[in-house]
């Protein structure tokens, strides 16, 4: 029997096997938790629905982030399945991609923060809130990815990185509202992982090959790491663990300088 036998996940933001959240499913599932999946559109649908397949699920329903009605009917959807929710997976990040190429100053525009503030912070805030009626008291976990230019300046990353430093804030906030409801609220600070969304920073393999080279384990990290750190925190074993952005980047955010090039 798995470590998270029982347990109820929903899953935001799985768009290939690539996905970070596909690391995390597997993981999910493999430690015995039931899954439902959302799909961000059309497009994404019969792949999704695909996916969840290879995992035993066959709950599936679409919901777009920037839409109220899609994300107020995720507990009626739901609820025609499952009577509560224990984990809510928040694996969804996008700025247009003018944004995540040249310097800061040259590609900021207050559509480009906007749009990446919503879509990949408010959204873990807007999710919270409509999942609250089937997550109280469940002795649950939300989750969500953030990326270490919530903290330092990261080449091409630029508004991202803001975005991200908004949802660690929202982290925080969320686990002090929502602990005394028996919901803790943590964030994985990922290594760079070469996924669709990642495709859109420019330069992003030059960061792989830097990351690969510097990193303490010397290596780059998978969806399947992120997976096992995300079943960890969503499951019993990190019960007195909430408000927490934790690392799983082999190291390299803790490297401050690094100088044999072999
Ligand atoms: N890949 C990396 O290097 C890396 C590192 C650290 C953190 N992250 C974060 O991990 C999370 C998952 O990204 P990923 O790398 O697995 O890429 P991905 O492209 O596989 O996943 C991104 C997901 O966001 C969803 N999404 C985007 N806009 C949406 C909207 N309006 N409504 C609903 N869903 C929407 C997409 O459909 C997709 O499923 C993101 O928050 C990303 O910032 C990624």
């Amino acid at each position: 029997m798995g470590f998270m036998s029982g347990k109820k996940a929903l899953i935001v933001g799985l768009a290939s096997k690539r996905s970070i959240a596909w690391g995390i499913a597997k993981a999910f599932s493999r430690e015995g938790a039931e899954l439902a999946f959302t799909y961000q559109n059309e497009k994404l649908k019969p792949r999704v629905e695909t996916m969840a397949k290879e995992l035993n699920s066959d709950i599936t329903f679409p919901l777009d982030v920037a839409n109220d009605d899609e994300i107020n009917a995720v507990v009626p959807t739901l609820n025609k399945h499952w009577s509560t929710l224990d984990i809510l997976v928040h694996s969804v990040g996008f700025a247009p991609r003018d944004q995540l190429a040249g310097t800061f100053v040259e590609s900021i525009t207050r559509e480009g923060f906007q749009i990446a503030h919503d879509i990949s912070s408010y959204s873990l805030a807007g999710l919270a809130k409509a999942t609250l009626p089937l997550m109280k008291n469940s002795q649950g976990a939300i989750l969500t990815l953030s990326y270490l230019g919530a903290i330092r300046a990261i080449p091409n990353y630029n508004v991202m990185g803001l975005a991200k430093a908004s949802l660690e804030a929202n982290v925080r906030f969320l686990a002090a509202d929502l602990g005394p409801q028996g919901i803790r609220v943590n964030g994985i600070s990922a290594g760079a992982i070469k996924t669709l969304a990642a495709a859109g920073i420019s330069d992003f393999r030059k960061m792989l090959t830097h990351m690969e080279r510097v990193a303490p384990i010397r290596r780059n990290i998978t969806p399947e790491d992120v997976g096992n750190a995300a079943a960890f925190l969503c499951s019993d074993l990190a019960a007195g663990v909430t408000g927490e952005i934790m690392y799983v980047d082999g190291g390299f955010s803790k490297i401050g300088m690094h100088l044999d090039e072999s």
